[in-house]
């Protein structure tokens, strides 16, 4: 068999949470590949070549500093580093469609499309195009048919589909040390050559054997299914945890008993105020889209469940916070501890404190907020829009934990961060206004500890022993 030429030269279109850190990793590990991530995002480039990134993840900025200038780079002449490639990431983004068919639920893949036809019209060599974007089934036919339908002479296409599995916040271990990678492609000799040349890619760093090959369907279903099943596993144990709070047992304790069962394991079993970030919800609506076009609407309807449960979890969490105030929060202080989706990430892509955040300030409450990744301009867009209030007067960005307290009557945490453990919530306490009330969306805090200082503590999946007001 042939072998396909090395790979010496990549592009990256699309310089996010998803391009930026995997193609980082690529030319830290592959110091013979020249690696450039473009973006259309003029001032996004620009704070990958400044000291402040775009995006925050723990051990990227070290990584970006020691190759950067070296065989990294980001521009935005998109052209010309398309043009040297001989292997092009598509890593732009594909959100839910807000229009016309399928508004709501399908991808939409106007930004997909867009680069396969720049491919086309500017390479004058032949190239590897990979969808690294999650993407519905079929995608990568469709981008095939649009590369090969304008294709100048003695230029040649591999379609590769290779998608991301890497979670924020963790970006950096999950590339560095990947459970596995996956790689489809043609079943055609050409297809299998392209298949050998991106592996030998990841080969530098990845034992060979976690490296797997598929046809392009199934690396693009796969892609899917994970996600509808990770997110699948946070919306069972949701359910579970109404079922606790109504009866007296304890979630926590639940998830631990059943992930000892080897076959359920214990990771994706933690209880929360409900899943966010830019993936479950996209590719559960996009999976019950493809369901629905393919008439199969008891698998549609079966995993639209997992999102009406996601719903369902915020909602019970938000009413919750309002009931167990003496059902009115009007012109109350509220401390909302944490904005981002998740913790060490400033991402607020989908993020249940916008949900929580919303449902208060409709209810007439004022809100202090306070993450630490998060800035007041971000805070603000993700408010501004749906509420009848006027946000600057409602809503206040703190830049400490302990300010976000003053005068309020609840603390409600809506992420995990490793910091809202170690707060002195008896300095909180004295600077709040009496009954205070903690409603803890993530789990995360020592209850009696907060019981014993004299907090009222709400939390998910168990009923505490408040003393007092019950
Ligand atoms: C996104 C999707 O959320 C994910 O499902 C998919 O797998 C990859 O793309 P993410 O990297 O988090 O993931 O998206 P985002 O941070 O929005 O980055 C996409 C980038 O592509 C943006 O910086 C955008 O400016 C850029 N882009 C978009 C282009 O450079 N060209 C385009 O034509 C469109
Ligand atoms: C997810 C997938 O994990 C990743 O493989 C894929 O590439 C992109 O989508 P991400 O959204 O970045 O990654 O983070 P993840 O750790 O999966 O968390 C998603 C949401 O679920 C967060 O809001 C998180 O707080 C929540 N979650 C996670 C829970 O509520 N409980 C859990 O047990 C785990």
């Amino acid at each position: 068999m042939k072998a396909y030429p090395k790979v010496s030269k990549i592009c990256c279109i699309g310089a996010g949470y998803v391009g930026g850190p995997t193609c980082t990793v690529i030319a830290s590990k592959c110091t013979d590949i020249t690696v450039t991530i473009v973006d259309i995002n003029e001032s996004r480039i620009a704070q990958w070549n400044s000291d402040s990134l775009p995006i925050f993840e723990p051990g990227l900025e070290e990584i970006v500093k020691s190759r950067r200038g070296q065989n990294l780079f980001f521009s935005t002449d998109i052209l010309k580093a398309v043009k040297e490639a001989d292997l092009i990431f598509i890593s732009v983004n594909t959100p839910t469609k807000n229009f016309g068919v399928g508004k709501g639920r399908a991808a939409d893949l106007k930004h997909i499309e867009a680069c396969a036809r720049l491919i086309a019209d500017h390479s004058t060599s032949s190239k590897i195009v990979v969808e690294k974007s999650t993407v519905p089934v079929r995608a990568a036919e469709s981008l095939s048919r649009i590369l090969k339908a304008n294709t100048k002479p003695g230029v040649t296409y591999q379609v590769l589909s290779n998608p991301e599995f890497l979670a924020e916040g963790t970006a950096i271990c999950d590339l560095l040390n990947p459970d596995r990678v996956l790689i489809g492609g043609e079943d055609t000799e050409e297809g299998q050559l392209a298949i050998a040349a991106l592996s030998s890619v990841y080969e530098v760093w990845v034992p060979k054997e976690r490296i797997i090959t598929t046809n392009t369907w199934s690396s693009e279903l796969s892609k899917l299914t994970a996600n509808a099943f990770l997110a699948q596993r946070i919306s069972s144990i949701n359910a579970i945890s109404a079922v606790c709070e109504a009866t007296g047992a304890d979630v926590s304790e639940v998830a631990r008993a059943i992930g000892m069962d080897t076959r359920l394991g214990p990771k994706f079993l933690q209880s929360s105020v409900g899943f966010g970030g830019s993936c479950f919800q996209k590719d559960l609506l996009n999976l019950v889209y493809i369901s629905e076009c393919l008439n199969l609407p008891e698998v549609a309807e079966y995993w639209q469940q997992v999102l009406n449960m996601n719903e369902f979890q915020k909602s019970r969490f938000a009413k919750r916070i309002v009931e167990t105030m003496f059902n009115t929060i009007t012109n109350k202080k509220i401390t909302l501890l944490g904005f981002a989706f998740k913790k060490n990430t400033g991402d607020t892509r989908e993020s249940p404190a916008i949900y929580i955040a919303k449902y208060l300030l409709e209810e007439g409450a004022v809100l202090q907020i306070y993450d630490p990744k998060v800035d007041s301009k971000q805070v603000f867009a993700d408010l501004s829009g749906t509420l009848s209030v006027n946000l600057s007067e409602v809503v206040t960005v703190s830049k400490n934990p302990y300010d976000a307290a003053v005068g309020s009557h609840a603390i409600v945490v809506c992420t995990e961060w490793d910091e809202f453990t170690s707060l002195d919530y008896e300095r909180m306490y004295s600077r709040m206004l009496k009954p205070a009330f903690v409603f803890d969306g993530r789990k995360i805090l020592n209850h009696k500890k907060l019981i014993d200082i004299g907090f009222h503590v709400e939390t998910i999946g168990c009923k505490l022993n408040n003393i007092g007001l019950d």
